[in-house]
């Protein structure tokens, strides 16, 4: 019978050859004990990079493109169907985040200047999205550029959060208000 931990360092020695191959020439690291299905897209095009931590889960059509930001994501995350990140700006996305289907994190803004000026002419700003660590971000949400959401938040199905998210809170809504706080030990 073959060890569970020889079968184990045998199919993260394969995980780390297939992500060589899969991103071989692109600025994409993936720590072998992260699953990144094959639907789904990782993409440095436009420049910038990608960091994905240990024993995550990016699933089927999850996407994460660069657009010349840097996208980072901690340990223990998940990605879940067709959510998508845009790195314009930066997004730090902390530990333990889970962010549900068809959520959009879009980290930056067509500059609006004067009326009847092209967007995709006006330029583009970006100022960033950070989640820190323990946040559930729950389906359909959408998180807009210049937005920190703090420690152990919930955002709830549907919100568009346009403001920072204290910690511990749940917010939820167009746009998203908190609902709740939940309590600290210790506090
Ligand atoms: C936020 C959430 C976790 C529920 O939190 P909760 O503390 O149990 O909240 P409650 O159900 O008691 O609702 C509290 C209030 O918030 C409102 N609310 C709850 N979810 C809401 C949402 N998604 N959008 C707007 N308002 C919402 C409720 O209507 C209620 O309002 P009221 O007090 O005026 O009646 C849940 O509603 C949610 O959005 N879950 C995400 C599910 C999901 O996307 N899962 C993906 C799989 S990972």
């Amino acid at each position: 019978m073959i060890p569970v931990a020889w079968k184990r360092r045998v199919l993260l020695r394969m995980r780390r050859w297939t992500r060589a191959l899969r991103f071989a020439g692109r600025s994409i690291t993936v720590h072998p004990s992260t699953w990144i299905a094959h639907r789904a897209r990782l993409s440095d095009r436009g420049g910038g990079a990608i960091s994905i931590g240990k024993n995550c889960e990016i699933h089927p059509y999850a996407m994460m493109l660069t657009y010349g930001g840097v996208i980072r994501v901690g340990d223990d995350c998940s990605l879940n169907p067709f959510a998508i990140i845009y790195g314009y700006g930066g997004v730090h996305i902390g530990c333990g985040v889970r962010i549900a289907a068809h959520t959009v994190i879009v980290s930056a803004n067509h500059v609006v200047s004067r009326a009847g000026e092209p967007f995709h002419q006006s330029g583009v700003t970006g100022r960033g999205v950070r989640v820190e660590d323990n946040v559930w971000i729950g389906a359909s949400a959408v998180i807009l550029d210049g937005v920190t959401i703090g420690r152990n938040s919930i955002v709830a199905a549907g919100s568009v959060v346009t403001r920072p998210v204290p910690a511990h809170s749940t917010v939820a809504g167009v746009p998203a208000r908190v609902i709740a706080t939940r309590g600290v030990e210790g506090s």
